[in-house]
C-alpha cells in the first residue's frame, strides 16, 4: 500500500481516507473496500454537487476534441469499462442506473453546422472512432422526432449514457455495503485525516486541498418532462450544433430529458434567462417536440476544469499517502470506472507502473504553490464542499 510515514496507521485508524462522495469518491471506496480495506468517506452533502447537474452522458466519441488525444485514450478506455461496471454495481445493489446503450446521434441544423461537425466527425475518425455518417433519411429513420431541416448527422453508436441521480447513490450503497462509512463533515486541510492513505476526490474542492489547478467551469442544464408520463419520442443522445449553438438531449426512459449546457468561466450557480432561451431554442429547432414538453428544472453545476481539460490522478507531490482522483471537468461520469480502477491500483501497490495513468500525474504541473489545505497555513482556503465530479 502506498502510505505516508508521518500519518498515525494504528488499528483503529480507516486504511483509506476518500475526501469527497460524488461517483469517484464512492467509486474508489467501493473498490478499496471490497478488496478488504477499511474506508472512510469524508463529505458533508455526499453527492449533492455536480454529478446532480451531469447529464451522463458516456461520451468518449462525440467528446474527442482536436488537441485531447491522451484524454480521449483514457475516455476510451473507460467507457470500454462501462458495461462491466454497470453490471457489478447492478448486481451489488440491485439499483437500475439508468444505463443505456442505443448510442448517440450527432446532428448539423444548417449548412454552416454540418459543416463544423463534420470536422470534427473527420478528426474522430481519424482517430480511429466509429462515428458512421448518415444520410437525412437514414436519420429520420433512427428519429423521426428530428426537425426536417436537419441538414445531415453520424451516428456514434459506442456512446452510451447512465442517469447520474442513480448512479452516486448506487455507489454509495455499494460501497457502504462493503463496509465503507460516512463522516458527514467538511475536511479543511489534509492534515486532519489520519489514515493509511488519503484520496482527494473533491472535485473543485481539490483546489484548496491540494494547490491544484482545478477551477470550477460553470454549466447551466434544464430539466424537461414529456407530457403525461410518456418517455421522450426519441431514443438516442442528441448532440447538435443549431444555429452556432452547440446543445445535448439525453432521453430517459422515466420521461426526463436534460439539456446542457453552457460552458461558463464562472463560479456563481445562477439561473441566466439569456442560457435558458438560447438552450431551449437550440434544443427546439433540433427536436419541435420538446416546446411540448413540462419545464421543470434550471439548475447549474461547476464542472473541475484543469489547464490541460483531462483529469489530475496520483501522488501529489511532496505528501507521501496522498493521491489525488479530481479535475474530471466534463468527463466525471464516464471516467468513474478507470478512475476507480486505477486508484484503487494505487492505493493496494497492485499492478505496478500504470502507462494510463502517466499523463494526468499532478506532477505534470510543476511545482505546487505551497498547497494551501496541505499545511495548516495560509487563510485562504475553502472548505471542500463543492465535492464532485460532471458529464
Ligand atoms: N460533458 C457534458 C458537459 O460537460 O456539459
Amino acid at each position: 500500500m502506498v502510505t505516508g510515514e508521518s500519518v498515525d496507521t494504528g488499528p483503529t485508524q480507516p486504511d483509506v481516507a476518500v475526501v469527497g462522495g460524488g461517483p469517484i469518491g464512492w467509486a474508489i471506496a467501493w473498490r478499496c473496500a471490497t478488496r478488504g480495506l477499511r474506508v472512510v468517506v469524508h463529505d458533508p452533502a455526499p453527492g449533492s454537487g455536480a454529478s446532480q447537474v451531469a447529464a451522463g452522458m458516456l461520451a468518449p466519441v462525440a467528446e474527442a476534441y482536436f488537441g485531447e488525444r491522451e484524454l480521449t485514450g483514457l475516455l476510451t478506455e473507460s467507457a470500454s469499462r462501462w458495461p462491466g461496471f454497470a453490471a457489478e454495481l447492478t448486481e451489488a445493489t440491485g439499483v437500475d442506473i439508468g444505463y443505456r446503450t442505443e448510442g448517440t446521434l450527432m446532428v448539423g441544423l444548417t449548412a454552416d453546422d454540418l459543416a463544423e461537425a463534420r470536422r470534427l466527425w473527420a478528426y474522430q475518425q481519424g482517430l480511429g472512432l466509429p462515428v458512421t455518417p448518415l444520410r437525412p433519411s437514414q436519420l429520420r429513420e433512427r428519429e423521426p422526432a428530428l426537425a426536417p431541416r436537419v441538414r445531415g448527422g453520424a451516428l456514434a453508436a459506442t456512446d452510451h449514457q447512465v442517469d447520474p441521480r442513480r448512479l452516486v447513490p448506487a455507489l454509495r450503497l455499494a460501497a457502504e455495503r462493503a463496509g465503507a462509512v460516512l463522516v458527514a463533515e467538511p475536511v479543511r486541510w489534509l492534515s486532519e485525516i489520519t489514515a493509511g492513505v488519503t484520496v482527494v476526490a473533491a472535485g473543485c474542492g481539490a483546489a484548496a486541498l491540494t494547490g491544484l489547478p482545478v477551477r470550477p467551469v460553470k454549466g447551466q442544464v434544464l430539466r424537461l418532462r414529456a407530457p403525461d408520463g410518456a418517455p421522450p419520442g426519441f431514443r438516442h443522445v442528441i448532440r447538435g450544433y443549431a444555429d452556432g449553438e452547440h446543445v445535448y438531449l439525453v432521453p430517459r426512459e422515466c420521461g426526463e430529458v436534460v439539456v446542457g449546457a453552457t460552458v461558463e468561466e464562472r463560479s456563481d450557480l445562477e439561473v441566466s434567462a439569456g442560457a435558458v432561451l438560447r438552450l431551449l431554442r437550440a434544443a427546439v429547432d433540433l427536436l419541435p417536440e420538446i416546446a411540448e414538453y413540462d419545464l421543470v428544472e434550471t439548475t447549474a453545476g461547476l464542472r473541475p476544469g484543469t489547464p490541460d481539460n483531462a483529469p489530475i490522478l496520483g501522488p501529489l507531490p511532496g505528501h507521501p499517502g496522498v493521491l489525488v482522483a479530481a479535475g474530471h471537468h466534463r468527463h466525471g461520469i464516464v471516467l468513474t470506472p478507470v478512475t476507480a480502477d486505477l486508484i484503487t491500483d494505487l492505493v493496494t501497490g497492485g499492478g505496478g507502473p500504470e502507462p494510463l495513468l502517466a499523463p494526468f500525474r499532478p506532477d505534470r504541473f510543476g511545482d505546487l504553490p505551497g498547497g494551501v489545505g496541505v499545511t495548516a497555513t495560509g487563510s485562504t482556503f475553502q472548505p471542500a464542499t463543492e465535492v464532485d465530479t460532471w458529464n
